[in-house]
């Protein structure tokens, strides 16, 4: 009886010092500050052996590449010294919790027995407010209350390295300290910018901020880590100095840092709160209309210079977290109607992922919206990296989608692409958007033209805007006729999953085609051209009556599409069949989406339905256009299967849309913090 009880007394130890709960799930990683291409944190999170989920575990909170941006947290109770968050030093309070939603990744602490700490990240989401969502800003709010009734004496102190100025660690940093009304501040920048330059993904130009409120309770200091984290954690302040020897950022680590006398804490709690960010007033360059050029990021529009932009931004906590509040229970009462809390755990992840690959830019009259592709290569605005999360877009606000396809609307309609169908990218390297005048970028000429009309239809249907249909009339038709040549046996080429492989005859790839075409004669329809309008829809009905031979395999049990037609034995997921769905076309017979319906079930794996028979590995984005479109029961099972990937999968990268569906684990890294998770909401917009 009694070895008994001491085993039960190690256990609930062990249990005790592993208690954080993760609601609604343990991701890969945890966003922490993520809204632009450059401004991208993280916290490694998932289950392997290097992280526990805790952020006071003492890992370093990192850029999305996995290098180290630091980032400390400590918090003094009661003149002792407790780490909350980074890979300093000291004693970590305990991680109690850790929630998220899609804007606020929340992390609840006890330290010792005295206090609960709670240290809220928010990255607002503005899709119907460009001033707002213009700001490459994010929150820290941390929240320290007494549990144990008594008052506790607190200090919060929290510094970032100069680790976020530039990928190359030996480059040299400049900084700053200073005040402007109520906000304190610190400015790092790198000393010799390069204008649109990067360096291992990360901008080498622009100013970066570490604010919080200025006032009696605020010390700051800049200087080496070790001196400047000591000051604190020996006195419980900071000395209000600066560091003026000006070096790389890895000589004698400088950190910037603030510390704030939360004083007497009672159980009602108190709080300090903290703004970082990058202000960059040329934010990517672009072949527009009028040739190459840069672009001004979109805040320029709104604020004089990066003091205006940033007072406003921190002075505006309670609205943003008051306006991201409402932004989540509409992603969470949605996404429960259209799939459950298991898809609530889906798309509650992938909301800041999605946005923070993008970047407004250009004017108040003229705005666009730029992304960078991530990972995979740095290529900008690609089509079918856009196509699989433009779902997103269309939840979020369907002129962002607009936004998002004019630039190659620009391009391609004044005469700087070459090629009859429809360009990849329009730049080879974000921020620089240099185009494509030899039309030598990475050809999918069916993908990227079914891909284009698709899209600008699903825009003009949600946004009531035909006028844009007629506008752009002349290059989806041209686009149009490459579909009728290519769509019925398309050519040996490249489909988005392009690290698969050239296939020919691919029955996913036609089918897009030939949806492109019904779409086409919608588009003609609705602009006034009715003689076209019959015209596409014959063509597609034509094509699709032969694709329903040729494309399945019927001697199978279930039936289902094949992945290339002369392989009758392949398979794949059939995504492009959302398409029709989305654009409300009824072009496919509900016979094929029942087919397709009872088909995967049958080769469901452990966490997915392969991609197709070339490999094990599958697309969750694409899982999700499939049961965006099936049954209930098949629906069920890819979304069940996909949320319990995200709280299993041995990564701990930002959120791969690239999975092995036997293990769960990550097959290389070129697909992680990718936009293209975005199109977990495929179900919301149907
Ligand atoms: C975190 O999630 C748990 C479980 O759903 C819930 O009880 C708790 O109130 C949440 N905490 C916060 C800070 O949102
Ligand atoms: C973009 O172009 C500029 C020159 O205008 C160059 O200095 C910079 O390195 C380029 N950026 C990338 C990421 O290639
Ligand atoms: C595509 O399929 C058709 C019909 O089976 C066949 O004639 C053609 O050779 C195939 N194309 C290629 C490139 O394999």
């Amino acid at each position: 009886m009694w070895i008994s009880s001491i085993a039960c007394l190690v256990a609930l130890t062990s249990f005790s010092n592993a208690a954080s709960t993760f609601s609604p799930a343990r991701p890969p990683a945890i966003p922490l500050a993520v809204r632009s291409p450059y401004l991208s944190t993280w916290l490694p999170a998932g289950r392997d052996a290097e992280t526990s989920g805790e952020l006071s575990a003492g890992v370093w909170p990192s850029y999305w590449t996995g290098d180290a941006t630091a980032w400390t947290g400590f918090v003094r109770v009661d003149g002792r010294n407790y780490r909350w968050m980074g890979g300093a030093d000291g004693d970590g309070a305990t991680q109690v919790a850790f929630n998220y939603t899609s804007t606020q990744s929340i992390f609840t602490f006890h330290v010792g027995d005295a206090v609960e700490l709670t240290a809220t990240f928010l990255s607002p989401l503005y899709p119907n407010d460009f001033k707002r969502q213009s700001l490459v800003f994010s929150y820290l709010h941390v929240d320290v209350a007494s549990l144990d009734g008594n008052t506790h004496d607190v200090q919060v102190y929290t510094d970032i390295s100069a680790e976020w100025v530039s990928g190359d660690r030996t480059s040299k940093a400049t900084w700053d300290y200073g005040t402007t009304g109520d906000v304190a501040f610190h400015k790092i920048s790198k000393a010799a910018p390069v204008s649109f330059g990067e360096s291992r993904d990360q901008a080498e130009w622009g100013n970066w901020y570490y604010a919080t409120n200025a006032g009696d309770a605020t010390t700051y200091q800049s200087g080496p880590d070790v001196d400047v984290r000591g000051a604190f954690t020996d006195d419980g302040k900071l000395k209000n100095s600066k560091d003026e020897d000006f070096r790389a950022i890895n000589d004698r680590w400088p950190v910037f840092a603030f510390a704030v006398d939360l004083s007497s804490v009672d159980s009602s709690g108190s709080s300090a709160l903290f703004s970082i960010g990058l202000c960059q007033e040329q934010a990517v360059q672009f072949s527009s209309r009028n040739g190459y050029g840069p672009s001004p990021a979109l805040w320029k529009s709104y604020f004089e210079d990066d003091l205006a932009a940033l007072s406003f931004f921190h002075g505006d906590f309670e609205t943003e977290l008051r306006d991201a509040s409402t932004f989540d229970r509409k992603v969470a009462d949605d996404s429960i109607r259209a799939g459950g809390e298991d898809y609530l755990t889906i798309t509650s992840l992938t909301a800041r992922q999605t946005f923070g690959a993008t970047q407004l830019t250009g004017t108040e009259d003229k705005p666009y919206l730029f992304f960078k592709e991530i990972s995979s290569n740095g290529n900008m605005q690609t089509v079918d990296v856009v196509f699989p999360f433009h779902p997103f877009l269309l939840y979020a606000n369907p002129q962002l989608l607009k936004l998002t396809l004019e630039p190659h609307y620009e391009i391609q309609e004044s005469g700087q692409y070459p090629n009859k169908y429809a360009m990849h990218d329009i730049g080879t390297h974000f921020p620089n958007g240099t185009g494509h005048s030899d039309g030598a970028d990475e050809p999918m000429p069916l993908e990227e033209c079914g891909n284009m009309i698709i899209m600008t239809l699903a825009y003009a249907q949600r946004a009531d805007d035909n006028d844009y249909l007629g506008t752009h009339y002349d290059i989806l038709k041209q686009w149009a006729e490459y579909l009728i040549e290519d769509s019925l046996y398309p050519a040996e080429q490249l489909s988005t999953d392009d690290f698969a492989g050239h296939l020919a005859n691919q029955t996913n790839l036609a089918l897009k085609g030939m949806v492109g075409l019904a779409a086409m004669s919608d588009i003609a329809a609705r602009s006034g051209h009715d003689d076209d309008a019959t015209r596409y829809l014959d063509t597609a009905k034509d094509y699709l009556a032969q694709w329903q031979d040729i494309g399945i395999n019927k001697d199978a049990t279930p039936t289902h599409t094949v992945l290339s037609y002369n392989d009758r034995e392949s398979w794949g997921i059939l995504y492009n069949l959302y398409a029709d769905k989305e654009l409300g076309l009824n072009f496919v017979p509900q016979t094929i989406y029942d087919q397709q319906s009872n088909f995967y079930p049958t080769v469901m794996r452990e966490y997915g339905v392969p991609l197709d028979t070339r490999h094990t590995y599958t697309k969750n984005d694409w899982e999700l256009w499939a049961a965006a479109v099936a049954s209930d029961d098949t629906r069920g099972m890819f979304i069940s299967n996909l949320a319990a990937w995200i709280d299993e999968t041995p990564s701990n990268q930002p959120m791969t849309d690239l999975l092995e569906t036997d293990t769960g684990a990550q097959p290389g890294l070129q697909f992680r913090a990718r936009p293209v998770v975005g199109g977990a909401f495929a179900l919301l917009i149907l």
